[in-house]
């Protein structure tokens, strides 16, 4: 019985022994789609995530995926404040009409109208009575105007206003027309239902396949623990999905919490992360509505729960077990592919065994826009990252409870630095390029026939060796590189 632990022992593969195989091609690479669904609801242009973690993603690295056709999941190792805030700060982007609009009152002094302007980052308020439109106030009214006046006595009264039925179009061409910047829009009674700035619109079509929610703001999710459920309610508010965020969700008192936050919240729900059929088999049965899982248990770069624990599930591994569970029993749940994605042939692969996106932490922690603190030693460029289970981000305290008890007070992750790689437009775009140019030696020209078409093969460890450069030297080192 024992032994056959042992002998019966699945082969749980990682991405590097696994190579894809060329397959029959009918397209060329620039014919590729990459369009994906993240859950049931929502449909993404590029199937590339960010993980929840302090180093990775807030508010700065969630706006520019999600502008880029990808989604930011935000970190929960803050206050629900601060989580909040960083939500509210995406969906304050851009949108088509700004309903969370910031305005001030005919009374109010200027000085509070400039503050105001300041903080937000805002070129002008909608000057509001109870709720009935009054004036505008612009930086341009305040100018020249002394701090110590009214702001009914420098605001714009007579204004371009439209309605709720404004289009895109003619919302555009009123502001043309008028050379304003902003549009408020009002109902019948003249009450501020809204606002529409021309750098909205401009962003609009500089994004055209940003993932945006119905009111064309940018879309966002939150990572939350399952034992918070305060924190869902506050957060559901502002952001298109919850996270359930935990290193080993196959848990039964997470899996209660989480049933319990179903019961409560009415956002989308992913969970994980999830490493076995078992565990899939339980979410589809069990957790009724759950839009997708994030297969993975122990592969990310800074991860070291399996070193400690000997316990894990390698990415590709998750990935595949998750998907024919799923299939096995109807589930429409969608998987996320998540920790050790390093290069576009891991997503290539990652999809061709049933992903519908990946999530990667250390790739975009080299960005310009994750939090992490940009470091220089010598002439090179890195950024600070560090897994959500080392011992710097468990000094905050406010994400402990990722972990199980017995290990609360033993590192599960390591800090460190990756080198620094620019703009998230940049790591995206050569991303995608990669991507596609994996799916086109597949033979796939969609994720589903990367599902459908796609072979893998399996490498030798010398097979491994082989099919990276070799034998060569390298004039940047003048080492010769992987002698074979
Ligand atoms: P990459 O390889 O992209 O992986 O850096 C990111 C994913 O790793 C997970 N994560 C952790 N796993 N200890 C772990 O075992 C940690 O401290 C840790 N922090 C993050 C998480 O799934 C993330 O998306």
């Amino acid at each position: 019985m024992f032994l056959e632990k042992i002998a019966n022992a699945p082969s749980a593969v990682t991405f590097n022994d696994y190579i894809l195989l060329p397959g029959h091609v009918y397209v060329e690479p620039d014919e590729i789609d990459v369009s994906t669904w993240l859950t049931r609801e929502i449909k993404l242009v590029c199937p590339l995530l960010s993980s929840p973690m302090d180093t990775v993603t807030e508010s700065e690295m969630a706006i520019a995926l999600a502008r880029l056709g990808g989604m930011g999941v935000l970190h929960r190792n803050c206050s629900i404040e601060e989580e909040v805030e960083q939500a509210r700060i995406v969906k304050r982007a851009e949108s088509f009409i700004i309903r969370d609009v910031v305005t001030i009152k005919p009374d109010q002094l200027v000085g509070e109208a400039v503050k105001i302007m300041q903080e937000k980052k805002i070129s002008g308020l909608p000057v509001v009575k109870g709720n009935l439109l009054q004036g505008i106030i612009t930086k341009r009214d305040v100018y020249f105007s002394s701090h110590d006046k009214q702001v009914n006595e420098v605001m714009t009264e007579k204004m371009t206003t439209a309605d709720e039925s404004v289009t895109i179009e003619e919302a555009k061409e009123l502001m043309r027309e008028n050379k304003i910047e902003k549009l408020p829009i009002i109902d019948e009674k003249k009450r501020l239902r809204g606002l529409i700035t021309i750098k909205d619109i401009y962003l609009r079509e500089k994004y055209p396949q940003a993932t945006r929610d119905e009111s064309g703001r940018l879309m966002v999710g939150a990572a939350i623990s399952p034992f918070d459920l305060e924190r869902a309610k506050n957060l559901e508010k502002y952001v298109d999905l919850l996270v359930i965020d935990v290193a080993h969700f196959h848990n039964e008192n997470v899996i209660q919490a989480t049933k319990k936050i179903m019961e409560n919240v009415g956002s989308e729900i992913i969970v994980g992360n999830i490493g076995t059929r078992e565990a899939a088999l339980d979410i589809a049965t069990r957790l009724e509505g759950v839009a997708a899982i994030r297969a993975g248990v122990g592969s990310g770069s800074i991860c070291s729960t399996s070193e400690i624990t000997k316990a894990g599930s390698p990415t590709l591994y998750a990935t595949s077990v998750s998907a024919d569970a799923f299939n096995e029993v109807g589930a429409n749940i969608k998987i996320i592919a998540d920790g050790g994605i390093r290069i576009p042939g891991h997503v290539a692969l990652a999809l061709a065994v049933g992903a519908s996106t990946v999530m990667m932490g250390n790739i975009f922690a080299r960005c310009r826009e994750s939090p992490g603190e940009l470091v220089v030693i010598g002439e090179r460029y890195y950024k600070r990252y560090r897994g959500m289970g080392s011992s710097a981000a468990r000094a905050k305290r406010m994400a402990l409870d990722r972990y199980a008890q017995p290990i609360k007070g033993i590192a599960e992750g390591v800090e460190g630095m990756v080198p620094y790689a620019g703009e998230a437009v940049e790591v995206v775009s050569r991303f995608i390029a990669g991507l596609k140019a994996s799916m086109g030696y597949a033979g796939a020209s969609s994720i589903k026939d990367m599902w459908l078409l796609a072979k893998l093969a399996r490498l030798s460890s010398l097979g491994v060796q082989e099919m990276k450069p070799h034998s060569i030297v390298l004039p940047s080192t003048g080492v010769e590189i992987g002698e074979f």
